[in-house]
């Protein structure tokens, strides 16, 4: 017993989502995973896009139905929003909402639009979350060799009665069944995948990254391609090896010199003005400030976003990576 509660095919009716008519808007990284994996499990699926974009191209190439996001969300009773976050709510107002009727469903692949209050279903629609952890291409790549990708799920509070089971079937035809489908709920889900993005994975582990590889070349003397090994390409092997057999687990596989440095030196770069940076990102999206300000930002046209973006990417890092490919035969 692990005391996670968790659902599988055989606890999952397909047959409710089968019975539904579903609109995928937005085909990108996950909306055409999702779609496709749809379509393969026997779902009645079209893709809701803006006419004339490369992903309208892309989803009749894939073999479906694509049409423009009002059409497929008066065609649909299950509608699935996989645009970016942060046009969730306009793309909502103006192109789904009118088109909703009592009885139909929101499917979301993140919390935020829902959890913030930037997207609140009329009466009648349930907002349901299945979130698949891990990207697009996972998601259709483990679908297609026969497996699946964990998928967490919520029907939000004011969704009535069997939702959720329709979530469950949902997330069981995408091929979460397969691995493993466990409850979360909006808020959960929404909270924690944004807290980690920021704190670890883009924010947090990059400047860790930055910092590292400039302080060994400009004060160590270490040349500029080599540090790039050391403190960036590296990471994806203990990455791996952290994502296979936990921390403990990474340990074992490497050096004793590498981990008697690693408990020297660990804690004392993650320190006391580390975490309380981290509880400071944990306030800041708890209290929906992180959210309010990424809406106003793209409302603003996204010009303070853009120039930080093209800002980092003038880090010279950036350089010695591009260094270090052309020099090589090989991208790892
Ligand atoms: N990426 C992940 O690994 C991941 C994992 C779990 C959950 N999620 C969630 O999944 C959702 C989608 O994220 P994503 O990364 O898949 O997004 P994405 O790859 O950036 O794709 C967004 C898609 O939305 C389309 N789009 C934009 N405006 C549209 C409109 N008005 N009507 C129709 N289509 C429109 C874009 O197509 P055009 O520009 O060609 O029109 C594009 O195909 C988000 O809620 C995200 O948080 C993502």
């Amino acid at each position: 017993m692990t005391g996670i509660r968790v659902w599988r095919d055989a606890d999952c009716d397909l047959g409710l989502i089968r019975e539904r008519k579903v609109a995928v808007v937005g085909y990108g990284n996950q909306g055409r995973a999702q779609a496709l994996n749809l379509r393969d499990s026997g779902v009645d699926v079209v893709a809701g896009v803006r006419p004339g974009s490369a992903t309208e191209d892309q989803a009749r190439a894939d073999g479906l139905t694509a049409l423009a996001t009002p059409e497929a969300a008066a065609w649909a009773d299950v509608v699935t929003l996989l645009i970016p976050d942060e046009l969730q709510a306009d793309v909502f107002a103006a192109d789904i909402e009118p088109h909703l009727a009592p009885g139909d469903a929101l499917v979301f692949g993140h919390g935020f639009s829902v959890h913030f209050g930037y997207v609140t279903p009329p009466p009648g629609v349930d907002a349901l979350l299945c979130a698949p952890k891990g990207p697009g291409h996972w998601l259709r790549a483990n679908y297609e060799q026969g497996s699946g990708l964990a998928c967490i799920v919520a029907a939000h509070d004011a969704a009535r009665p069997g939702a959720f089971d329709l979530v469950l079937s949902y997330a069981a035809a995408i091929g979460g069944g397969r691995v493993g489908i466990m409850p979360t709920s909006f808020a959960e889900e929404c909270v924690a995948d944004l807290y980690g993005e920021q704190t670890v994975l883009c924010g947090g582990m990059v400047e860790l990254v930055r910092a590292a590889w400039r302080i060994l070349v400009e004060e160590g003397g270490v040349a500029p391609h080599m540090a790039y090994y050391d403190v960036l390409k590296e990471v994806k092997l203990i990455a791996d090896l952290m994502y296979e057999r936990g921390i403990a687990g990474m340990y074992e596989k490497i050096s004793d010199t590498a981990e008697f440095g690693a408990y020297r030196t660990g804690a004392a770069v993650v320190g006391d003005e580390a975490k309380a940076a981290m509880r400071a990102a944990l306030k800041d999206i708890r209290s929906g400030q992180f959210a309010r300000d990424w809406m106003a930002e793209t409302r603003a046209g996204k010009v303070k976003f853009l120039a930080e973006r093209a800002a980092k990417a003038d880090h010279p890092i950036e350089d010695a990576g591009r260094a270090l490919a052309a020099a090589l035969d090989t991208k790892t």
